[in-house]
């Protein structure tokens, strides 16, 4: 796939990552593309650029639209080596070049490849390249403190990085071409699983860049928005809000299905409420795809039997990563079987705990395994304690 026009001047010049299963402990089944635009003024300006073993690509899409060693000014949005692979290469093709980026962006890439010549800019600094102004908005740990944003004003374009981002392989580059559910999925995905832990900032850089005037968002990842603006900047205000469904998400491991008959008992209250259930072995269902449930969801039900003292790996590791990602704002239940010791479901309630969320019941923990009277009455609790009438 060759580069593509996105507006006047102004090409699509990244790579596609089909193969991408993972990107730092997040699941990404629908691989990724590395987004790069070049500008053509009077002044060659590149936008980002790719993974470095993608940068050949990349390179010859440019050339097929310029000669790089013509290539006037590099912006560095992030320094995140998914957009700073190519960089060092570029540079020796393009001597005469001057990068930009944020002043911890300078720093992170001085440090990632050693001594390069970076300008600092920031917030409200302007770069004139010939009839377009290159305006700067630093967006600091969304997703990296160094993250900054691209304001083109001429051309009502913002170049926003990571932020309305989504790791999804496509050879349609516009949103418009692409299944509006399957990209906002992927971008709700993204956000909870980058962006999350950074909300406070992400919905400080919302503010000001909501105000700006444009028709189109290229992100450094999957399609470029467009017609779908609205649809996307209202998800990331939902999130931003920490909107929540009626809705539980439970989550378990099991050893002889004693904790899963649990799991279910709790889903079936849940249900008879009307609450809508998600319900995940962890065995099965990878814990970015779990996150991406929970960011909406009202309700966590961790469970866990005990094996010696503590809970199940799988479980610990879950609980790790969402301890990372950290959502807010919810209501958990902690629940699991044992045999002589029961120390997980304990275990598994303290690590809630601390994240700040409420509990809805006490620990449920059950010796070997739940009869269907007990059972009964775990789904019972759930009716009671979720019931609005
Ligand atoms: Fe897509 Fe934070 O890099």
């Amino acid at each position: 796939m060759g580069a593509q026009k996105i507006k006047e001047g102004i090409y699509w010049v990244g790579v596609i990552d089909w193969n991408l299963r993972s990107f730092h402990g997040y699941s990404t089944e629908s691989g990724t593309t590395y987004n790069a635009y070049l500008i053509v003024d009077e002044k060659i300006t590149l936008i980002d650029n790719v993974k470095e073993e993608f940068t050949n690509e990349m390179l010859k899409k440019i050339s097929s639209i310029v000669d790089i060693s013509k290539i006037d000014i590099i912006i560095s949005n992030h320094s995140e080596a998914d957009h700073s692979g190519s960089l060092k290469k570029i540079m020796e093709i393009a001597k005469n070049a001057t990068v930009y980026a944020s002043v911890s962006g300078v720093k992170i890439l001085q440090a990632m490849y050693g001594s390069l010549d970076v300008i600092p800019v920031k917030t409200n600094d302007e770069i004139s390249i010939g009839k377009r102004t290159l305006k700067f908005f630093q967006a600091p740990m969304v997703h990296w403190p160094d993250n900054m944003v691209t304001y083109v004003k001429e051309d009502k374009i913002l170049f926003s990085n990571d932020i309305f981002g989504q790791h999804y392989a496509t050879s349609k580059i516009l949103d418009v071409d692409n299944e509006l559910d399957v990209i906002l999925y992927e971008a709700k995905k993204y956000y909870a699983n980058i962006v999350l832990p950074y909300t406070l900032q992400a919905s400080k850089i919302a503010e000001v860049i909501l105000t700006l005037d444009f028709d189109m968002i290229a992100t450094s990842h999957g399609v470029v928005w467009t017609k779908n603006i609205k649809d996307v900047v209202e998800l990331y205000k939902r999130i931003i809000a920490n909107e929540k469904k009626e809705k539980a998400v439970i989550v378990y491991d099991t050893m002889w299905h004693s904790t899963e008959k649990i799991a279910k008992a709790i889903s079936e209250g849940f249900i008879k409420n009307n609450i809508e259930v998600k319900l995940f072995n962890i065995n099965v269902t990878e814990a970015s795809n779990i996150l991406t449930e929970i960011i909406d969801a009202k309700y966590l039900g961790v469970g866990s039997p005990t094996q010696n003292n503590q809970m199940l790996p799988p479980i610990a590791a879950f609980l790790c990563y969402l301890e990372s990602m950290h959502p807010k704002g919810l209501t958990y239940i902690a629940f699991g079987s044992y045999g002589w010791s029961g120390q997980s479901i304990g275990l598994v309630a303290e690590k809630l705990v601390n994240l700040g969320y409420k509990e809805l019941l006490p620990q449920i923990k059950v010796t070997y395994v739940p009869n269907e009277e007990l059972l009964q009455k775990i789904t019972n609790q759930i009716v009671e304690n979720t019931n609005k009438d």
